[in-house]
């Protein structure tokens, strides 16, 4: 049995006074909530302020990227060994990063082993732009990301793989459960045939694309989907425990 997760991602919102009082206002809450991994993803600059508020909570940490060296001359940059100590998880591959930082396949294997090396679990964002959906090569485009991105890495459990079609992100138009199930079931194949089948049943595959209180049960129904990247909707204290607790109760029954 895969443990749902349910991550927020902040991106670039809220400064330190903000994404304090947001985690001060849905931790309570949160923490009481059993069976789902439960993420929270600030800006860097928060990450040590929410590290200590969550402490000794269900609560864990992640951060919104990192660069592939250990340290050295790359201004701007955040390390895995910057990470280490601070946070549990890192999102990779995010599709804002593919699109406005140029990260290419590339690089974000580069970042999924470093971050693997490091024992952080990396949350490898992949998904197809609204063309190449239309255009019928969603299939072609997710299975070459999950394999340029896992290239030359080894099977772990400690890999969350998040399903994101670019056209559902911030939109408001979320792909539907069952489009979602069918390219995760894909996602799941193409990670199997390059590990094995035993190791692909063991990693949690999310969804991410305008996932809302409102409609994380469609989803959450899904054999194959075993939680959510939440963008938006993470920035609500209400809605984001509402996600969570859907989710505690839809996939314990
Ligand atoms: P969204 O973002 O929920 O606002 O669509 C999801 C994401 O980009 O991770």
């Amino acid at each position: 049995m895969r443990k749902p997760l349910i991550a927020g991602n902040w991106k670039m919102n809220t400064n330190l006074s903000e994404a304090t009082s947001l985690v001060q206002t849905m931790l309570p809450e949160l923490d009481r909530i059993a069976g789902v991994e439960k993420v929270l993803c600030p800006p860097f600059i928060s990450l040590v302020a929410v590290r200590e508020l969550i402490k000794g909570t269900s609560v864990e940490l992640g951060a919104q990227n990192m660069f592939s060296e250990d340290n050295g001359a790359y201004t701007g940059e955040v390390s895995p060994l910057m990470l280490i100590d601070l946070c549990e998880f890192v999102i990779l591959g995010h599709s804002e990063r593919r699109q406005y930082f140029a990260e290419t396949d590339e690089l974000v294997n580069k970042k999924v082993q470093k971050a693997l090396d490091f024992g952080l679990t990396p949350i490898l964002c992949v998904g197809e732009r609204l063309e190449d959906n239309e255009a019928g090569r969603t299939e072609k485009i997710i299975k070459g990301q999950v394999q340029a991105a896992l290239a030359g890495v080894n099977s772990t459990s400690h890999l969350v793989i998040a399903y994101e079609p670019i056209w559902a992100i911030g939109t408001g138009r979320a792909a539907n459960g069952k489009q979602a199930n069918a390219t995760i079931s894909l996602v799941r194949n193409t990670v199997a045939s390059l590990w094995d089948s035993k190791s692909a049943q063991a990693i949690r595959i999310v969804y991410g694309g305008s996932v809302t209180g409102e409609n994380i049960a469609e989803f959450i129904a899904e054999p194959e989907i075993d939680g959510a990247l939440v963008g938006g909707a993470s920035l609500k204290a209400n809605e984001f425990v509402s996600i969570v607790s859907q989710t505690a109760s839809l996939k314990s029954t």
